[in-house]
This record gives C-alpha cells, sequence and structure tokens, in this order.
C-alpha cells in the first residue's frame, strides 16, 4: 500500500513511517516544507521505499495517516479536503494540553479530533489509531517488537479492518476494533493518563486489552 504521512516530520510521523516502510509499504512524508519532507525521508532509505513530499502529495496516496499537533489540525485539514476525498483517512491526533499539573484533555467540539475530521471531510472515511503507540518506540531501530494494542476506531468495517491489518503488521502489535468514532474522545484523552505514567516511571507505556481470543484482530466483525 502508498501510505501518505500528513506532517510526517515529526516524532510520531518518522516513527510510523519506519514501521510502515519496514512492513513493505511505500511511504510518503508530507510537510509544509519539502526541504524537511525530503530531509527525513533521506534517513529511511535503508528501511524501505519512503519519500517526501508536500502534505498535498502525501494525500495523494492509497491511505493517509494525520500526525499534525491538533492546532494545525483543521486548518490543514479543510485544505486538503479534495486530495483526500475517497480515501481512507487515519487520525492519531490527541488533542491535549499541558500546565503546571502535567497533561489534560481538551475540549473538541465535535467530541474529538477524530469527528472533527470526518466532518471537514465529508467525502473521506476517517478511522481513528495509533494514539497511544509511543513515537520513541516507534522510531528507535533497536526496540523489533511495538508490544501494545492499537485501537482502531471508526464506521466502515472495511476501513477498520484495514487499518487493523496495517497496525498488526507491526511485530508485537495488534489492531483491535475500539468502537464507533463518537468514541474517539476518551481514546484521545486516555493519552493524557498514559504521558502522566510515563513522566511518573520514565516509561513509554502503552496499552493491551485482555481477553481477546487470538482470531480477534485485524477484522472489525
Ligand atoms: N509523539 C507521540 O508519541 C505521539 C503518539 C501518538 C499520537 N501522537 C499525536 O500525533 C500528532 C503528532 O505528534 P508529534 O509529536 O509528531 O508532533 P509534532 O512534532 O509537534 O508535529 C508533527 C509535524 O506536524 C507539522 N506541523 C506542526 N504544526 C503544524 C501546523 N500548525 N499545521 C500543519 N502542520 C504542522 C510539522 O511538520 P512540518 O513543519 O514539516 O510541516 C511537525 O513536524 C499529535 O497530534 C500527537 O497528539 C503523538
Amino acid at each position: 500500500m502508498k501510505v501518505g504521512i500528513l506532517g510526517g516530520t515529526g516524532p510520531q510521523g518518522r516513527g510510523l513511517t519506519r514501521r510502515f516502510a519496514a512492513a513493505g509499504h511505500e511511504v510518503v512524508i508530507g510537510s509544509r516544507s519539502t526541504t524537511r519532507a525530503a530531509e527525513v525521508a533521506a534517513g529511511y532509505a535503508e528501511v524501505g521505499h519512503v519519500v517526501g513530499g508536500t502534505n498535498a502529495e502525501a494525500a495523494d496516496a492509497d491511505l493517509v495517516v494525520v500526525t499534525v499537533p491538533y492546532e494545525g489540525h483543521a486548518e490543514l485539514l479543510t485544505g486538503l479536503r479534495e486530495e483526500l476525498a475517497g480515501k481512507i483517512v487515519v487520525d492519531c491526533v490527541n488533542p491535549l494540553g499541558f500546565d503546571g499539573q502535567g497533561p489534560y484533555a481538551l475540549p473538541v467540539e465535535a467530541g474529538s479530533a477524530a469527528q472533527e475530521a470526518q466532518q471537514l471531510l465529508p467525502d473521506s472515511t476517517v478511522v481513528a489509531a495509533f494514539h497511544h503507540v509511543s513515537a520513541v518506540h516507534l522510531d528507535d531501530p533497536a526496540v523489533t517488537r511495538i508490544e501494545g494494542d492499537v485501537l482502531v476506531l471508526g464506521e466502515d468495517r472495511e476501513a477498520v479492518a484495514t487499518v487493523c491489518e496495517l497496525a498488526t503488521a507491526i511485530p508485537g502489535a495488534r489492531g483491535v476494533y475500539a468502537g464507533r468514532l463518537r468514541l474517539a474522545g476518551q481514546v484521545e484523552a486516555f493519552t493524557a493518563n498514559l504521558i502522566a505514567i510515563n513522566r511518573r516511571y520514565k516509561a513509554h507505556a502503552g496499552l493491551t486489552i485482555t481477553d481477546l481470543p487470538p482470531a480477534a484482530a485485524p477484522t472489525a466483525s
């Protein structure tokens, strides 16, 4: 599959690039700067087929992942509405704030960043996923297995199954259907808990769902 990553030059985009490229996908790292995108892409030449480009060029893929900060989310997606029409758009944006007490979830009028994305992209199929996977682990070649579950939320079973497969192709990871998009708010917000855990225990914590039958993933049924 050709996977585009919007804002792919940041830690989360780079980490997913490494894992998707290693799984055999062609990856297009999107950026507001083609120079930056090309430089970052060059760093993955030995991992697989990775190129850099504009965010619009990254949007011209089979499946597109959004890895920009929440502040830039709505503006970026609004500007790429046409390019993203008919595509699966995987949103892993966590709307979070930080103050003296640590991380906290920002209120989102649409309910979640993923629901906001679906409102802004009526002709795309938005799936929420990869919120809880550590960018540090993803982009560390010494970490050979990304142990944990990737919660995958969406309305369209086929799209959810595709994203579950994308996650499960990462050694150690497993894509698990976790409900419809209206449940994405608490999934995004839970990242604040994980960051608090990471700060206390100096970890890169993830999430594992217990008691699933071995064949639970990657289908959405
Ligand atoms: N870091 C993690 O461990 C992690 C894990 C799970 C989910 N996430 C989520 O993934 C997203 C990206 O995280 P990150 O740590 O990689 O973020 P980041 O480094 O702050 O941003 C990623 C990239 O987004 C682009 N960008 C920044 N501001 C933008 C704006 N206003 N408009 C358009 N593009 C903008 C930048 O690329 P250019 O300057 O090259 O355009 C930047 O390199 C966040 O929403 C985060 O909640 C992160």
